[in-house]
């Protein structure tokens, strides 16, 4: 059984959304100065901001946290020394942006990306990815602002700011409602870590609904977490430095480099939010109640009730299956946004196999909302003017898995892009496209309806894969010296 209070160096974003910080910007740089940087990371100013899962009780009390996460160039660039007989998984090596995995994800106009994994034609490469969060605007003082940064050695390639407009906080309850530019309610639906106590609140809350469904959520926290238990009951796969002390040197140690990280899969995605609310407004619903197109597209009401009937009153709007409810996906069509992303229960010869073959590609989503221009300097009225919640350009997404190849690769690939998912005849994910048709099959037990030549709603502006050390990994990094050798490139 998974010891929790072993593994407190996890950083905090693995278990947390820190939805009550609702400032966020992400910085995405270069490594220019190597020595610089390693100086820079061990500051204490900058420690001190990094948040452990350990630390996590206490979060609410929190007014600002961080979490550091690198490209596999950057950490070369920072020293690491790869331990033959443990190197980082090809998929990480090579980069999101290598052409024949680009293809493969069916990403479009991959060298016109302003940024990256690795450089391109007009792509520029990141090396580190500083996610900061804070519960009040930010200021330009303190370890992460530009001065402090480029004595850090580290050149800023691009500064992404968040809108907090899309994230409702009711400070009384202390829930969380997120928003995303489309208009509809968004991180509903999150694998619950088998570890986190959050499991056995649900399960409360849930007990009396159904608990069997409760559990459709639980992952084991190897699916997410480096070195720990997955869903096949081995500890996941943890790379390893050369360098990284042996247990004999250090008791306190993970057992590896890469043990307590997680992979990070960023998608800079715009959203055309123009050209969705004019296709909205020109499929309304058929009739007073029923959803419309958009809603059907997305598999969800604008304001988060599933399409599918809930089998008992709707306590929780993760409480659904497709197999049992709407296997003819006559209630959320079978080529829905949610569908693809995860089928649940329908991929298996009965429920329980198919909850366990989509509990093998889950993922645990930690983006957000991106800014456009905006007048409000503190998004404190942001874009309620004119009716829309804020200046949402769109969302910087963020997954977490511990294989890229397993979670989110095959989740692109063979679920949201692929053109026979479900049986449909060449289409492609109504939100995101893919590498069918732009259309989008609405199935009925009498006349269904297929909309063809659907605009681009979205379009990906740049992205790449990232490693989120564990804290120690990331200390570790910071204070050691890299061995003698020609330098990384
Ligand atoms: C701008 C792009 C995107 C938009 C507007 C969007 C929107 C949404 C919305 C509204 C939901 C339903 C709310 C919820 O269940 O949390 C959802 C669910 C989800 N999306 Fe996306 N999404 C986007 C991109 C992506 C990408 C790139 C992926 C992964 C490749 C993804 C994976 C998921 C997953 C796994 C779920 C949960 C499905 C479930 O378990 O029921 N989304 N998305």
């Amino acid at each position: 059984m998974f010891d929790p209070v072993s593994t407190p160096d996890v950083q905090a974003l693995v278990y947390a959304s820190f939805a009550q910080l609702r400032h966020c910007r992400y910085l995405l740089l270069r490594i220019q100065d190597p020595a610089a940087a390693r100086r820079w990371l061990r500051q204490d100013a900058v420690m001190g901001l990094l948040k452990a899962r350990g630390q996590l009780g206490r979060e609410t009390a929190q007014d600002e946290a961080l979490a550091v996460a690198f490209t596999h160039t950057g950490l070369l660039r920072l020293g690491l020394q790869e331990d033959a007989d443990f190197p980082f998984p090809s998929a990480f090596r090579e980069g999101m942006n290598q052409p024949d995995r680009a293809r493969a994800l069916a990403d479009a106009n991959v060298e016109t990306w302003r940024w990256g994994d690795l450089p391109g034609e007009q792509r520029q490469d990141v090396h580190l990815l500083l996610a900061h969060f804070r519960r009040t605007p930010f200021d330009e003082q303190g370890p992460l602002s530009a001065p402090a940064l480029q004595a850090g050695g580290l050149e800023l390639v691009q500064s992404v700011p968040t809108c907090p407009a899309f994230i409702e906080r009711n400070e009384d309850t202390k829930e969380s409602r997120l928003f995303e530019p489309f208009g509809f309610r968004d991180g509903l639906t999150q694998p619950v870590l088998h570890s986190t106590a959050e499991r056995s609140r649900r399960l409360q809350q849930r007990r009396e609904i159904d608990r069997e469904m409760a559990d459709d959520s639980v992952v084991a926290d190897g699916e997410f977490v480096l070195g720990l238990p997955n869903e096949y009951g081995d500890l996941s796969y943890a790379p390893d430095d050369a360098r990284w002390p042996s247990a004999g040197a250090s008791a306190n140690a993970p057992p590896h480099f890469g043990s307590h990280g997680s992979y990070l899969v960023v998608r800079h995605i715009r959203q055309h939010v123009d050209r969705f609310e004019a296709f909205d407004a020109a499929h309304p619903p058929p009739r007073e109640g029923a959803p419309s197109l958009t809603e059907q597209m997305v598999g969800r009401r604008k304001d988060g009730a599933p399409l599918v009937q809930q089998p008992m009153p709707p306590a929780d709007l993760d409480g659904f299956r497709f197999r049992v409810n709407d296997a003819e996906g006559f209630q959320c069509p079978l080529g829905s946004h949610i569908r693809r992303a995860n089928p649940r229960d329908t991929l298996g010869s009965d429920v329980r196999s198919g909850v366990a073959n989509a509990k093998l590609h889950r993922l645990i989503r930690r983006g957000r909302v991106y800014a456009g221009e905006c007048q409000q300097a503190d998004h404190g009225a942001c874009g309620h003017a004119d009716g829309r919640r804020g200046c949402g350009k769109g969302l910087f997404f963020i997954a977490l898995n511990a294989d890229l190849d397993r979670q989110f690769e095959f989740v692109q690939q063979r679920w949201i892009a692929h053109p026979q998912f479900a049986d449909l005849d060449n289409e492609s994910d109504p939100l995101l496209g893919g590498r069918g048709e732009a259309a989008f099959s609405v199935q009925s037990p009498t006349a269904g309806t297929r909309t063809t030549g659907l605009p681009a709603f979205t379009e990906l502006v740049g992205g790449g894969y990232f490693f989120l050390p564990g804290l120690a990994a990331l200390r570790f990094l910071a204070e050691t010296e890299p061995a003698p050798g020609p330098p990384a490139q």
